[in-house]
């Protein structure tokens, strides 16, 4: 089976880390005798340095053709300093999103044992962390009309979902919940929205059909409050598109550094998996940027292929890297490692064992 990739580097550490995910791709092909076919293209400010675009026609075409989409990371300095920017390269992710109608962002947050002194929560708060974010990607207050007045003193963000974009993503958290500890945490903030109001008559009545799930309401205030009191009473978590992206970093602070966690964002035809971290710009070409976000996300990417023993290989090698403290500094303050020491250290630990590893054992 030839499976087709979409590379979309984009901006700042993106194509530094997107680089390892291939080294480790290849070295999957090479052990389990696969062929992956590659294809790169341009996305966010450096598409718009050599289009104009965000996102040229011409990689949206490729992305709809591919099995997969990995991608870097988005946005540049310049933009961020300049509010007065008509079109900014996180258009380019947000319009990929929709038009691929990727409506589910799923986050998996679980801490790492050899990790755990790395956050600057205490252990026992953190030592049992184990959650998956289900956020709504296309939808809500980022794709709402946006108006702004004539005189520019005066701007406003729709928020709006419909039945039909809240249950498509209830369904999946729920399904998932089914497969895990069974509890399901809708955040909302429907005490004050009409939306979150929509959302929690529509994810209660859809919860009738999943019986053995439980389901829990929380507003989104309360909610960040508890996943950083409490993070182990969370199984799946479901909420909109902005609480999702709050609390996913949130989630990051647990972890103890956003280098290190994964996103697959799904919809009916297409998949893109994705770090959850931005461009940071500031570390570009300086080989320090931690790869492992990237890597997992190919690990994710397996998985929704299909290929359960690859994915085990590839998290099985970054466990190896913890445990060896083979990481970048941002994880380990004293570590001389770079991201292409760590890329290949990881690569050359891809090995198709028996052991069936799960990240959460020593
Ligand atoms: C994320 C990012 C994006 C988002 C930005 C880059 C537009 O923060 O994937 O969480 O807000 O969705
Ligand atoms: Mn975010």
């Amino acid at each position: 089976m030839q499976l087709k990739i979409a590379l979309l580097g984009g901006d700042g550490i993106g194509p530094e880390v997107l680089a390892q995910s291939v080294k480790c791709l290849k070295a999957v092909e090479e052990t389990f005798n696969h062929r992956f076919i590659y294809h790169e293209a341009p996305v966010g400010a450096i598409a718009m340095t050599s289009t104009g675009k965000p996102l040229p026609d011409e990689t949206l075409k490729l992305c709809r053709e591919s099995d997969a989409i990995l991608f870097g990371a988005i946005g540049a300095l310049e933009y961020d300093n300049n509010p007065e920017a008509k079109i900014r390269p996180e258009q380019g992710l947000l319009k990929l999103r929709k038009e691929l109608e990727l409506f589910a962002s799923i986050r998996p947050i679980r801490t790492f044992p050899t990790l755990i002194h790395n956050s600057p929560l205490k252990e026992k708060i953190i030592v049992n962390t184990n959650l998956v974010i289900f956020r709504e990607l296309t939808g809500g207050i980022y794709f709402g009309k946006k108006t702004i007045s004539a005189d520019g003193t005066i701007a406003s963000d729709l928020c709006e979902y419909s039945e039909q974009e809240i249950s498509r993503i209830a369904h999946l958290a729920f399904k998932a919940a089914k497969k895990r500890r069974k509890k399901l945490t809708l955040v909302d903030k429907a005490n004050v929205l009409e939306s979150s109001r929509l959302w929690r008559k529509t994810v209660t009545e859809i919860g009738k059909s999943y019986s053995d799930v439980e389901l829990q309401c929380l507003f989104i205030d309360n909610a960040a409050v508890q996943m950083m009191l409490k993070p182990d009473q969370f199984d799946v978590i479901l909420t909109d598109n902005m609480f999702g992206d709050i609390l996913s970093d949130l989630g990051s602070v647990i972890i103890g550094s956003s280098g290190l966690l994964p996103t697959a964002s799904v919809g009916s035809d297409n998949a893109m998996f994705e770090p959850f971290h931005g461009s940071y710009p500031q570390a570009k070409g300086k080989n320090i940027a931690n790869p492992i976000a990237s890597i997992l996300s190919t690990a994710m990417m397996l998985q929704h292929f299909g290929m359960d023993e690859e994915a085990n290989a590839v998290m099985s090698a970054v466990h190896k890297s913890f445990v060896k403290k083979v990481v970048t500094p941002d994880v380990l303050g004293s570590s001389k490692y770079g991201t292409e020491y760590v890329g290949d250290y990881i690569t050359e630990n891809i090995v198709d064992s028996d052991e069936n590893f799960n990240l959460n054992e020593e």
